[in-house]
């Protein structure tokens, strides 16, 4: 079986799925030493792989012959300032030779789909060449990109261009990070930022230019922001709007806006020669890792680096301690590999990394997630190495659950990966599948992010921009109409909307926070029950997701006690969360406490940022900073009020039912309270993996539930009609 599925390893235990990982790894493709005198010298080891993976050589794809000027660097002599050498490099950009046709374009038409390989200059060049061409003189100019690390990179690579400093003219705006100016005319920031200023802006005054990049990938926020730039062109023939994309889909877009013109950048692209695998791999993390030392090993240093492709943080970290693990014996024959990964979280000191030149002598692997598919250039890519995979999320709106699974990628993405490879030079593609697999398997395009996932908070916005039928929206591709109904649905039973689907007063309030509707309404709801200060803080630490505590190798009966601490009393998850921010608080931010208690520092101070801009947003919905640490009840009753929907109660055999829509779910092992096993429960998130589980539980008594959602829960829904209560423990779910 060539699927490797994650979920499947992770047992019992939250952490089985990375210790597994590691021991498997490491025990079982370890470089082979040809000696059995481990005392010898590193340099004298030979190495054998022992898995070596056979590929066969496939096709070749069309390879375009660019003029040699284009192609060689420009001659940069060492006197040159960085500044100067930055300012030819732009020159050499396959957008460059069209910018003014390009302007001429802009200038004659007010919408225009462009079409370019990724690394064309199509975001770093198009807004610049704008703000030469004055546009900014009658506006900003956004640029919007489906991830927040593209919209850093991008913005901080712009300034450079410019010679300005990041925030000033130009900046980027990602959610709770807001690096812009009053001077900022270039603002590069995420779809979903865009879409929250049509909340305060909804004609985009303040906008010059908007340009739609990265089209293709077909985000949720961006599918919604199609329907709402090409509403607002109607009306502003001053607003240029530019629908950029890498790939083919260009067509598409062109009908959407109205047969708007299509301008392509020609690519610049060089042969590349794909590779598959000649049978299926079990396992591809494995063979991904392999592969990349065998290139490492067998190709001359200076030739070119590797871009490997795998699903997430967590995956990438095992794969950088692997090759770790497997290089430090190498010796010194073997060129220096230099790891960098790059994933959407990784802090931003680590991001420069991959953008720097790779040292003569050494090569650089880039471990990546699809960030590098098409939103950011890696200059020196020789090889690429695609095990097929991606994590993707899924929505099932019959149960209301998101899952995020690790999926095959779709045969546009297979290319675009391939892509990456023959930049600037001839490249390699080493598919860790058979081609069988390419032809048959793969689905041609990856589904829109619009028909597969949750719309509440879309729809929450769509409403608080006054676009009340959303069965008529102008979407390009229209999500499922169960989906949209589920969205309704919730959010008439969280009050946002009325009987009619109209906005409430609550509703309003909910969309000022740029969260999840039932984070928003636990917020709105904690006015009520005087405890917005501990609220919010529970809404941040929901918001950083599940990299708050770590648990190093070594030291797990530590780490796992020091987690404990903060569980005493079985207070629940949500509490245990606010206990981690508090007692953080308290020894005034220190990180000296962060260590001793396993909590990851960067974490809680992104938590910290996010809640000091949630408090900024209370005072906006007039809702008092009003403390009430002492009443966990009134606390898990706010809780409630915004995840009441998410109810589950104990059955016999240990395992929970969800009260409405009922369903068998699971209390997650890495809960405070997976041993306690209250008999009502409340959770944050369904998580789908070896089984449908609960994550971040909180203990509830039933009869909350009729008090703060009497038109959601009826008392025969609560009545605890089942036998006696069962002693703790008891009737646990047994392990499978
Ligand atoms: O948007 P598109 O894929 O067409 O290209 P781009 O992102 O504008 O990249 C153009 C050039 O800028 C590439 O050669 C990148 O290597 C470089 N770049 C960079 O060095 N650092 C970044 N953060 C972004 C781009
Ligand atoms: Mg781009």
């Amino acid at each position: 079986q060539r699927y490797r599925d994650p979920a499947a390893e992770e047992k019992m235990n939250p952490f089985a799925e990375q210790e597994a990982w590691e021991e498997h790894q490491i025990g079982k493709a370890t470089l082979k030493f040809g000696s059995k005198d481990k005392k010898q010298k590193h340099d004298d080891y030979e190495f054998v792989f022992e898995d070596q993976i056979e590929f066969i050589k496939a096709t070749v794809m069309d390879g375009v012959n660019v003029e040699q000027e284009l192609t060689e660097a420009p001659e940069v002599s060492a006197a040159k300032t960085a500044f100067e050498k930055l300012q030819n490099d732009r020159k050499t950009l396959p957008v460059y030779p069209y910018r003014d046709e390009l302007l001429q374009a802009v200038n004659d038409h007010q919408v225009l789909v462009i079409v370019g390989e990724t690394g064309s200059g199509k975001t770093t060049q198009i807004p610049q060449y704008l703000h030469e061409a004055g546009y900014t003189a009658r506006g900003k100019i956004g640029c919007t990109q489906p991830r927040r690390v593209a919209a850093m990179s991008v913005a901080a690579r712009v300034s450079q261009e410019m010679g300005v400093k990041l925030g000033h003219e130009v900046g980027y705006s990602i959610r709770f990070e807001d690096c812009t100016s009053e001077k900022t005319v270039l603002k590069y920031m995420t779809d979903g930022m865009l879409l929250r200023e049509f909340l305060g802006e909804p004609d985009l005054a303040s906008y010059s230019v908007v340009m739609v990049d990265e089209a293709h990938e077909r985000t949720l926020s961006t599918d919604i922001l199609f329907g709402l730039v090409k509403d607002i062109a109607r009306f502003r023939p001053d607003l240029k709007l530019l629908i950029s994309s890498a790939t083919l889909d260009a067509e598409k877009f062109s009908d959407y806006f109205d047969s708007a013109p299509i301008f392509k950048i020609p690519g610049r692209r060089f042969p590349v020669e794909i590779h598959y695998t000649k049978a299926p791999e079990a396992d591809y993390l494995d063979a991904a890792i392999v592969t990349a030392l065998q290139i490492h090993v067998t190709q001359p240093p200076g030739d070119g680096d590797i871009l490997v492709f795998l699903t997430g943080q967590e995956e990438i970290e095992t794969a950088e301690e692997i090759l770790k693990h497997r290089t430090r014996g190498l010796g010194t024959k073997i060129a220096e590999l230099i790891i960098c990964p790059i994933y959407a979280n990784l802090p931003t000191e680590l991001q420069a990394k991959i953008f720097e030149p790779t040292p003569e002598g050494a090569r650089k692997v880039v471990l990546a997630t699809n960030i590098a598919e098409t939103s950011l250039t890696i200059d020196g890519i020789k090889y690429v190495i695609d095990p097929g995979f991606v994590k993707m999320k899924s929505y099932n709106p019959r149960t209301g659950m998101e899952s995020l699974l690790v999926t095959p990628i779709s045969k546009a993405s297979a290319n675009q990966r391939a892509g990456r490879s023959g930049r600037t030079g001839p490249g390699k593609c080493f598919r860790l599948y058979t081609a069988y697999n390419y032809y048959n398997d793969l689905d041609d395009n990856t589904i829109p992010e619009i028909q597969r996932t949750n719309l509440a908070n879309v729809v929450l916005s769509l409403k608080s921009l006054g676009i009340n039928d959303l069965l008529n929206f102008d979407f390009m591709d229209p999500p499922p109409s169960e989906a949209l109904l589920k969205a309704l649905e919730l959010l008439y039973a969280l009050s946002a909307l009325n009987k009619h689907g109209e906005l409430t007063k609550v509703g309003r309030r909910m969309a000022e926070f740029p969260l999840d509707p039932m984070l928003s309404k636990m917020i709105v709801a904690s006015d009520k029950y005087k405890c917005s200060d501990e609220i919010i803080s529970i809404a941040a630490m929901l918001s950083i997701g599940n990299s708050i505590f770590y648990r190093p190798k070594d030291k797990q009966v530590h780490a796992d006690n020091a987690r404990l601490n903060f569980h005493m009393g079985n207070v629940g998850d949500h509490i245990a969360l606010l206990k981690v921010y508090s007692s953080w608080k308290e020894t005034n931010f220190s990180t000296q406490w962060c260590y001793e208690n396993y909590i990851q520092v960067r974490s809680m101070k992104r938590a910290r940022d996010i809640r000091d801009q949630l408090e900024g947003l209370l005072e906006r919905v007039e809702i008092e900073l009003i403390s009430n640490s002492n009443d966990l009840d009134a606390i898990k009753k706010a809780i409630t009020s915004g995840f009441f929907p998410n109810s589950a109660k104990l059955q016999k055999n240990g395992s929970y039912r969800t009260v409405k829509h009922p369903q068998t779910v699971h209390i997650h092992p890495s809960s405070g309270l997976a041993q306690v096993l209250p008999r009502w429960v409340v959770y944050h998130e369904l998580v789908l993996t070896t089984k449908e589980y609960m994550r971040q539980v909180t203990e509830l008594k039933p009869e909350w539930l009729v008090e703060i959602a009497p038109h959601y829960y009826q008392l025969k829904d609560v009545e605890d009609t089942a036998s006696k209560k069962m002693p703790r423990g008891e009737g646990r779910a047994s392990k499978d």
